[in-house]
């Protein structure tokens, strides 16, 4: 039954070519930890990606229970935690996930650093990375405000303040992205925004041009 659908899809729209591009692209021996055990690092930029996808599918889960606004916004996380089955569950996966996700981007920059795969022809590649860590850094701040409880509170004014420091645009930076003088209904309704609109946009494009390049570069050489 699906082979019939497959084939009747295929015959037309040609989408065999499409997925066997993926599927036969062959891997060069370095990067197996078959071959060497050592090539595990090649793993760390997956495994980002991994967490990515965990991420953006706990975190739409998260929207159909979370109320963005400051009289709802708490006690919605705490509906959601303690009420809502496998609530708990989403909510953790989102939460570990969030540190987790930063880890592993981290070791798989340090393994692009220390291999030093930024060298030409992939420092635009490079680039594109940084571009990438500055928007997850982004998300993680966003998000830290969203249950709207005392920690989050207060991380967030921290965070401000440090904005504030940026030379020349410092202050204008806090006021864009706090909506305001004060912490209040305002930045967290920016905050939603960025974290589940602007952010996410940004993400999914960088990664797009990041595992554009990578093909069309293929994976660094052996050392
Ligand atoms: C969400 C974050 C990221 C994801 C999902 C991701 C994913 C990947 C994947 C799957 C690869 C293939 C090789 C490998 O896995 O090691 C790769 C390669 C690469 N990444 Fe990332 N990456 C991310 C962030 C970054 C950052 C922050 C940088 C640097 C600042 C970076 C720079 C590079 C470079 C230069 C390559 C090419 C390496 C080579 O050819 O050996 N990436 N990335």
């Amino acid at each position: 039954m699906l082979q019939r659908i497959y084939d009747w899809v295929d015959e037309r729209l040609d989408i065999t070519p499409l997925w066997r591009d993926i599927a036969d692209h062959e891997v060069p021996e370095h990067v197996n930890p078959a071959h060497h055990f050592s090539a595990f690092v090649y793993c760390f930029g997956g495994l980002t990606f991994f967490i990515v996808v965990i991420q953006i599918l706990s975190g739409m889960f998260l929207t159909m229970y979370y109320v963005p606004d400051i009289v709802n916004a708490w006690e919605s996380v705490y509906y959601l935690q303690n009420e809502v089955a496998f609530g708990v569950i989403v909510r953790g996966m989102h939460h570990w996930g969030a540190s987790l996700v930063i880890v592993m981007m981290f070791l798989h920059t340090l393994r692009v650093f220390f291999q030093g795969a930024y060298k030409k022809p992939r420092e635009l590649n490079w680039v594109v990375g940084v571009l990438i860590f500055f928007v997850m850094l982004g998300l993680g701040f966003t998000g830290y405000l969203l249950p709207w409880d005392m920690k989050a509170l207060f991380a967030t004014k921290v965070g401000l303040q440090i904005a504030v420091t940026i030379p020349v645009i410092g202050e204008m930076a806090k006021t864009l992205l706090a909506g305001g003088e004060i912490i209040g209904a305002q930045t967290l309704a920016r905050f939603f925004a960025i974290h589940v609109f602007f952010l996410p946009g940004a993400l999914l494009a960088l990664m797009g041009a990041h595992f554009i390049m990578i093909r069309k570069q293929g994976i660094s050489g052996p050392l």
